[in-house]
C-alpha cells in the first residue's frame, strides 16, 4: 500500500517505457502527464467491451510493445478486469500490474485473478484466470470516489466481515462507522486489508472456483443478480448485493441453519450503514424474478445453487424451494 499517489506513480515510473497504461475518462486525470503509450475508455461498465479490448490491443501493436511488456491498469473494476483480461491474450501473456482506485477493486476486483469483459448483454461472460504480477494500493484515492460508487464496494467488505472465523474485521465495522463513513485513511487501510486476506483465504484453496470453496465469496449474488437483472440495472450492484446477503441469511433462518440471534446481528450492521435490506418484490413480478434466477451462473442443470450462511465463516451451498424464496422476496398476499 502506498501513502499518497505521487509515491504510487514514483513507483511506476520506475518500470520503464516497455508499458502500456489503461485507464478511464475519470482516472486519466490521476496521473499528469499520463504517460505514454496510453488508452482511455469512456468510464462505465459498457466499455468491459469487445471495441475496447480491440483498442487496448491495437494500441499495443502500435506502440510495438513487445512479450515484455506491462500493462498498467489505473482504475476500478472496470478497467482492472479489461486490463487484465488484454494482458492474458496480448502475445500470449504479457505482465500485468493493477492500481486499484474504488473501493470495489480494492477489496475485491484486485485479488484473484478472474478477468473478463461482457458480451451480448451477459456480464463477464467472455475472461480468464490471469492474476496481477502487483497490486498496488493507495487509498487516498478513495476520496474522490462518488458515495454511491464508495458506498457499492463497501458492501463487499461488509460480505467478507460474515466470511470469516475472526471477527476482527466485523468488530470494526461494528464500531467504527463514523470513520468509514469519513473515509478515514488508516481505518480504510485496515479494512481493505483483512477484507484482501480474507478473499485470498479461498482463492488460495481453490484458485479456478471448481472445488465449491471459491463460490462462497459469492454470497447473496444469486438474490442480488436477479434483483439488479429484474429492475433493469436500477438497483446498483452494491444496494443488491447488500439485500442478497440479507436475504440468504434469512433463507439460512428460515431453514434452521443459522440462528435467529446471527440473522438478526447481519441485518442490523447493513441496516446500520443505510442499505435496504428489507425490500420486497411486488407479487406481480415473481415470474420475471424467477427467470432471472434460473440464468445464474451457480445453476447445474437447471437447478439454481444459494450460497447460505450458517454462522460467521461457515457456509452451505443447496438449491432452496421456490415457497421460502417467495417467503423471503415477495410481498405476502393479502
Ligand atoms: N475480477 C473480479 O474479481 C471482480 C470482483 C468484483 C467486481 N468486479 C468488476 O468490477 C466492476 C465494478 O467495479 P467498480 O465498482 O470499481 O466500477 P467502475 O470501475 O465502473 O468505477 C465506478 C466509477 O468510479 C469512477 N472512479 C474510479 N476511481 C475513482 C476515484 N478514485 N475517484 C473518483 N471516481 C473514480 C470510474 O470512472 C467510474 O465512473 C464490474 O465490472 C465488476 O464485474 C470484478
Amino acid at each position: 500500500m502506498a501513502d499518497d499517489f505521487t509515491d504510487l506513480s514514483y513507483h511506476v515510473g520506475t518500470y520503464g517505457k516497455n508499458t502500456l497504461w489503461v485507464c478511464d475518462s475519470n482516472t486519466s486525470k490521476m496521473v499528469r502527464p499520463l504517460p505514454t503509450p496510453n488508452v482511455v475508455l469512456e468510464a462505465g461498465e459498457s466499455s468491459k467491451s469487445f471495441t475496447c479490448l480491440e483498442k487496448i490491443i491495437s494500441t499495443a501493436i502500435e506502440s510495438n510493445l513487445g512479450r515484455d511488456c506491462t500493462f498498467i491498469a489505473l482504475g476500478g473494476g472496470m478497467v482492472c478486469d479489461i486490463t487484465a483480461f488484454a494482458a492474458s491474450i496480448y502475445m500470449r501473456g504479457c505482465k500485468v500490474i493493477l492500481i486499484p482506485t474504488t473501493f470495489m477493486a480494492m477489496a475485491d476486483a484486485s485479488l484473484g485473478g478472474k478477468t473478463s469483459i461482457n458480451f451480448r448483454f451477459a456480464k463477464d461472460i467472455v475472461g480468464s484466470f490471469f492474476p496481477a504480477n502487483e497490486v498496488l494500493i493507495c487509498t487516498d484515492s478513495l476520496r474522490s470516489l462518488s458515495n454511491k460508487d464508495y458506498m457499492n464496494g463497501f458492501a463487499t467488505v461488509l460480505k467478507h466481515s460474515l466470511l470469516t472465523k475472526d471477527d476482527t474485521l466485523f468488530n470494526i465495522l461494528a464500531a467504527q462507522k463514523q470513520k468509514v463513513m469519513d473515509r478515514d485513511q488508516e481505518t480504510l487501510k485496515a479494512i481493505i486489508t483483512i477484507s484482501l486476506q480474507v478473499k485470498k483465504s479461498y482463492v488460495d484453496n481453490d484458485p479456478y472456483e471448481r472445488l465449491g470453496i471459491r463460490s462462497a465469496l459469492t454470497v447473496g449474488s444469486t438474490f442480488a443478480h436477479a434483483l439488479e437483472s429484474m429492475s433493469r440495472l436500477q438497483w446498483s450492484s452494491g444496494q443488491a448485493e447488500a439485500w442478497g446477503i440479507c436475504k440468504s441469511v434469512e433463507a439460512s433462518r428460515e431453514l434452521g441453519l443459522c440462528t435467529p440471534d446471527f440473522c438478526a446481528g447481519v441485518l442490523k450492521l447493513f441496516a446500520f450503514y443505510g442499505y435496504d435490506t428489507s425490500y420486497k418484490i411486488q407479487r406481480g413480478d415473481w415470474m420475471d424474478y424467477k427467470n432471472q434466477l434460473c440464468k445464474d451462473k451457480k445453476s447445474v442443470n437447471g437447478v439454481v445453487n444459494f450460497v447460505l450462511l450458517k454462522d460467521q465463516g461457515e457456509y452451505e451451498i443447496r438449491p432452496l424451494d421456490d415457497e421460502v424464496i417467495k417467503k423471503l422476496v415477495m410481498y405476502p398476499s393479502v
